[in-house]
């Protein structure tokens, strides 16, 4: 399941977390995240610009791993893949939004941290799952006691994930790639301030290269 995707968002090694008030901040948000080196973000569908933004940056950059996120429903996930979205995320493992997609060949990130909703995933096929909220449930350490009998699946952790740690994350090799919003926080969007975006995109970008050798 999903393994086009894992691919290529495993290349990337960092997928931002947009939470985006308004769609007009959308194609600068694209341009300077693009300037920086990487080619996917995960627009979250906790504003009602969400859907508008993703068509935008879609269109903007084709090429881009425009992805949905805080995916809650069938109904968001219907949204979300008519406005372009290449992939869905959601924060928990809801089995009825995993199956919909699983059925329309959809990849999905569903969110997970115990073993008993990896065990749900695997059930499924599916060979990377989200660990939210990373932070809080025991970061990287817990990842490497879940992927001890679960051999055959990755991660990609989300949740208080930084220029500060992401080495420890990404030195695991079971960690695929980490979601965040560290490069793209919300005061640095409503300033204006995509300069300093791209900045700490490119930043993340050599890091990505740095830890991976
Ligand atoms: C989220 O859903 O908000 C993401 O997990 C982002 O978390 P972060 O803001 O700690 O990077």
């Amino acid at each position: 399941m999903n393994t086009e995707m894992n691919e290529k968002l495993a290349a990337y090694g960092v997928v931002p977390v947009v939470v985006l008030e308004d769609a007009k901040d959308a194609k600068p948000l694209a341009d300077a995240l693009m300037a920086g080196g990487l080619g996917c973000a995960e627009v979250t569908f906790r504003t009602a610009a969400a859907e508008e933004c993703i068509k935008i940056m879609s269109a903007a950059y084709p090429e881009m791993l425009v992805g949905a996120g805080t995916i809650l429903s069938t109904e968001q996930v219907d949204r979300a893949v008519a406005a372009g979205a290449k992939f869905i995320v959601s924060p928990g493992f809801d089995p009825e939004v995993v199956d919909y997609c699983i059925a329309k060949d959809i990849p999905i990130y569903p969110g997970t941290v115990t073993p008993s909703e990896v065990a749900q995933g695997v059930k499924r096929g599916l060979k990377v799952l989200k660990f939210f909220p990373a932070a809080q449930y025991g970061g990287v350490d817990t990842i490497k006691a879940l992927t001890a009998p679960y051999t055959d699946v990755k991660f990609m952790p989300t949740g208080g994930v930084s220029a500060k740690n992401l080495a420890d994350y990404l030195g695991f090799k079971k960690i695929i790639a980490c979601g965040g919003s560290w490069m793209v926080k919300g005061d640095l969007v409503k300033a204006g301030n995509f300069a300093e975006i791209e900045r700490l995109t490119k930043e993340a970008v050599d890091l990505v290269k740095q830890i991976r050798g």
